[in-house]
């Protein structure tokens, strides 16, 4: 069969690949513990789920507007108010199916072919396969461990050319658990500003913090005006089944988004919509109780992390991902497998201690593995232990 060509150069989702290796093993009846949730193990909060009762039973199963309800849309312009001090207005709010339907539409409203955009990595894997698809072509950043992935001017400007228009920045970040200080947003921002780019600010684990300050990026000064900041009910309300996400940015740009949407997708769902609202309204009171248990995994995922010879790993202060260094396991061996890179180690952690990581080439470091520490702190402990077995087997 042919197919057209950006489908030929998408690749795979990296995390998914894990997750059907592990499902097959599973299928067989082995107890195979995973670290590679990408989303939170609470459940919705009840007063959420109710509302989206009560939308089912008033009959708001209607189309909605393509770009999402009025009354959505000025509850989460409260919500950049009263936690970012941002000013939006209903016209600049897209709301869509999840954060990454809110990249895409960007992506195809702002970027075409002989276009540049520049990515940090580590990156969400997400990032450059959208990219591709919008015909433009990413250009990789990299920030360091050693600089807790941190960035200045100077590199960022490594990856600026004549055609770059656009760079993505994610803080907190999925992978690296890294929450970007003032002096990174101000050196995206600086360069942004000279160069005339776009910035694309994912803060979609914003309110999953421990450590640092979150900083929205069009809160900077001379920002505002060319950032579109791409947020989601998915990791901070537990709702990542139910697929809304927003961006604010523009008018003009969220115009032209919405004009996408309309022709994309239409109206993201409208119980979603009417259940998010309510989310947006009521104060988050159940994310105490959420940070502290993420807080107590991440503590004990990170020292135990950091006790298995070869594997080094830095507290991350946001989301809920461990990004452990692993390159010191690089040449070993245990029996005829060698542990030559992180997709071997990945393989090597499924055969021989069951439980499941993600490798780190899939976000642009192979270095590293990433470990989700949205699970119990039962399988967190068991499967830890795991891990250092099975790497105490290499010599
Ligand atoms: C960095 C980042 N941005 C955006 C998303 C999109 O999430 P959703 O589409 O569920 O809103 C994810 C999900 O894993 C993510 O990790």
């Amino acid at each position: 069969m042919r197919f057209a060509n950006r489908i030929n150069a998408l690749q795979p989702s990296a995390t998914m690949a894990v997750m059907e290796a592990a499902a097959q093993l599973r299928a067989q009846g082995v107890d195979i513990i995973s670290f590679g949730a990408g989303e939170p193990d609470f459940d919705t909060p009840e007063h959420i789920v109710a509302s989206a009762k009560t939308a089912l039973d008033e009959g708001k199963t209607r189309y909605t507007p393509a770009s999402g309800t009025a009354t959505l849309k000025q509850a989460i312009a409260n919500k950049l108010k009263k936690d970012n001090g941002l000013d939006y207005q209903a016209n600049q709010i897209v709301v869509s199916n999840g954060g990454k339907h809110s990249l895409f539409n960007i992506m195809m409203t702002l970027f075409e072919e002989g276009d540049e955009v520049i990515l940090l990595a580590p990156y969400w894997v997400t990032y450059p396969e959208q990219v591709k698809l919008s015909g433009a072509t990413p250009v990789i950043v990299e920030t360091k461990e050693a600089d807790a992935f941190q960035l200045t001017r100077d590199q960022l400007l490594t990856g600026v050319t004549e055609n770059t228009k656009g760079i993505i920045v994610n803080t907190p970040s999925n992978p690296s658990g890294a929450v970007l200080n003032r002096e990174s947003l101000q050196a995206v921002v600086d360069v942004a500003k000279a160069h005339d780019l776009w910035i694309i600010s994912d803060e979609c684990y914003e309110l999953l913090v421990y450590g640092g300050e979150h900083i929205s990026l069009a809160s900077m000064e001379g920002a505002y005006a060319k950032t579109v900041t791409v947020q989601t009910m998915s990791k901070p309300f537990a709702m990542t089944g139910w697929r809304i996400g927003y961006t604010a940015s523009a008018p003009e740009l969220a115009k032209a988004m919405g004009k996408f949407q309309g022709q994309a997708t239409s109206n993201p769902n409208s119980i979603a919509q009417y259940a998010s609202e309510t989310a947006l309204n009521e104060e988050p009171v159940f994310l105490t109780g959420w940070r502290k248990e993420f807080v107590e995994r991440r503590d004990y995922m990170i020292k135990t992390l950091n006790e298995i010879p070869g594997v080094s790993c830095l507290m991350p202060e946001g989301a809920f991902y461990a990004f452990p260094k692993i390159s010191g396991l690089f040449g070993k061996k245990a029996g005829d497998v060698v542990i030559n890179n992180d997709m071997d180690l990945t393989k090597y952690l499924l055969d021989a201690a069951h439980i499941t990581v993600v490798p780190g080439s899939a976000f642009g470091a192979g270095e590293h593995v990433r470990l989700s520490y949205a699970t119990s702190l039962d399988a967190i402990k068991t499967g830890l232990d795991r891990f250092a077995q099975a790497v105490n087997k290499l010599n």
